[in-house]
Parts: C-alpha cells; sequence; structure tokens
C-alpha cells in the first residue's frame, strides 16, 4: 500500500513514529509535512494529504492531529475522501471494511504508541466488504446525505 501523511503541530511528535511502523508493514509512505513542531492549522495539512489521495488512484492517507477530530472533519471535505477517525484496531479494521476508508485519522492525545502500532496493522490488513455496505459508500459520494437532500 502507499500511503501519504500529514499532521498538525500537536501530531507531529508521533509522525516519524508512525513512518517507521508503516515501513516496517512493508508499505510506502510519503511525508506531506509540516517539517517542525511549529504551530500550524490543521485544515491545510488535512487538505495537502487529502488532495494527494485522491490524485493519486488508489493510495491511502495518516492524519493525525491532537484529537484526529479537527484534521479529519477538514479531510471529509474533499470530494472521494473518506477519513475514518479512529481509536483503536477495531475503529481502524472497520473503517476499512465498512466505510471504505480512504484515509486513517487519530489523536496522539488520545493514543499511545502500541495503539498507533495496532491501528496502523488493523487497517492494513483489512479489506472493503462491499456487497451492503457499497450502497451506504455510494450514497456518500452521491452526496445524498448533503443538507440540500435533506428537505
Ligand atoms: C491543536 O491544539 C488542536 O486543537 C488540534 O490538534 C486538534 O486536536 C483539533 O481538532
Amino acid at each position: 500500500m502507499k500511503f501519504y501523511i500529514a499532521t498538525d503541530h500537536a501530531g507531529y511528535a508521533v509522525k516519524e513514529f508512525t513512518k517507521e511502523v508503516v515501513k516496517s508493514l512493508g508499505h510506502e509512505i510519503i511525508d506531506l509535512g509540516p517539517d517542525s513542531a511549529d504551530r500550524v492549522d490543521y485544515p491545510d495539512f488535512a487538505k495537502k494529504c487529502a488532495n494527494a489521495v485522491i490524485e493519486d488512484r488508489g493510495s491511502f492517507g495518516i492524519l493525525i492531529c491532537g484529537t484526529g477530530i479537527g484534521i479529519s472533519i477538514s479531510a471529509n471535505k474533499v470530494a472521494g475522501i473518506r477519513a475514518g477517525l479512529c481509536h483503536d484496531a477495531y475503529t481502524a479494521s472497520m473503517c476499512r471494511a465498512h466505510n471504505d476508508a480512504n484515509i486513517l485519522a487519530f489523536g496522539e492525545r488520545v493514543v499511545g504508541k502500541g495503539v498507533i502500532e495496532s491501528m496502523i496493522e488493523a487497517f492494513c490488513n483489512t479489506e472493503f466488504e462491499g456487497g451492503r455496505h457499497a450502497g451506504r459508500v455510494d450514497k456518500i459520494e452521491d452526496g445524498c446525505v448533503f443538507g440540500s437532500d435533506l428537505g
């Protein structure tokens, strides 16, 4: 698998560790920054990673901020991105199996290194199940959940 990774300052400290985990599992990872722990705005780095995943068909992303919330909300504004905010191996596996997530998001202030490792393993080792889940993902992509449809 090919991954792009980006963080904000509150996710920066675990970026190198996360990259090593991905590489140790035999996958490729491209770092989109930031290059220091200086304060940055998470939407800017969410956008970089989300755009890279869309442009490089079949690739995946990893996004990290303090909670994982802001950076996943931001990424999910990009059409075609399904960023799953995960807290453990179960959510990391299910976001692939049921939601066909193409970005794994988590919070540096929420999970430890052991959990990060288990989430990446679970995300990488789980395929989208398709079937009944495919129609639901199609509905997300068709925009049926957008405000204009809600009457
Ligand atoms: C930065 O302090 C923090 O707000 C950010 O990393 C993230 O947790 C936002 O959702």
